[in-house]
């Protein structure tokens, strides 16, 4: 390839006012000899007819089934529920949290037999990770952390990508999807990329 630059001027892309004089005088030529504006009858049905396209918007969205409600904003999570290892099965105890590690846990009593568990972890699913207190910006999340140990829900808040990578030095998660980055020390704010709201956290349900 040449690496010498080069510009291509772009043409004017508007018709001349001679050219669109011509289209309007053909079209009104036209209109006229359809005889349209004396033609009630058809005139009155193309009307009607346009009236009607958005109710096929409705039909079809009805053909997708009931609305879903508050069902997508509810997930499992109660008070009192233990979380569980995802990757142990076994309850989380605080002692089982290392600082800089990331842990993924869903609520005590869902089970991947269950013929909901797709729905319900794709919503409940979360990462646990432990940040040294000093190192919490967000005074919120201080107050409801314990011992450092914070929870935000794993579902990335641009279009729900499940969030894999944390770099432990910063505190930053990254989604795979569409590379929002988040900061877990400071609320877990945007930092980067296309979401447009920091993650759920156990503190704010
Ligand atoms: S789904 Fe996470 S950035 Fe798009």
């Amino acid at each position: 390839m040449s690496d010498v630059e080069v510009a291509d001027e772009r043409h004017p892309i508007a018709a001349s006012p001679e050219v669109k004089a011509k289209v309007m005088a053909d079209f009104a030529a036209g209109a006229a000899e359809s005889g349209m504006g004396r033609r009630k009858l058809i005139r009155n049905t193309m009307f009607g007819a346009l009236s009607l396209v958005p109710l096929s918007g409705i039909v079809l969205l009805r053909d997708m089934g009931p609305l879903p409600e508050k069902k997508l904003r509810t997930t499992m999570w109660a008070k009192g529920l233990q979380l569980i290892n995802m990757n142990t099965h076994e309850p989380l105890r605080p002692e089982d949290v290392a600082v800089g590690s990331l842990t993924f846990a869903m609520p005590e009593g869902l089970s991947e037999h269950d013929h909901d568990f797709q729905t319900q972890i794709a919503k409940a699913a979360l990462m646990i990770v432990r940040i040294q207190p000093e190192d919490i910006k967000d005074k919120r999340e201080l107050e409801w952390s314990h011992e450092g140990i914070v929870a935000f829900s794993k579902i990335c808040t641009h279009v729900g990508c499940p969030i894999s990578l944390y770099e432990q030095q910063t505190h930053h998660v990254l989604c795979p999807c569409h590379q929002s980055t988040f900061d877990l020390s400071d609320g877990a704010r945007v930092i980067f990329g296309p979401a447009g709201h920091p993650f759920r956290s156990c503190g704010s349900a």
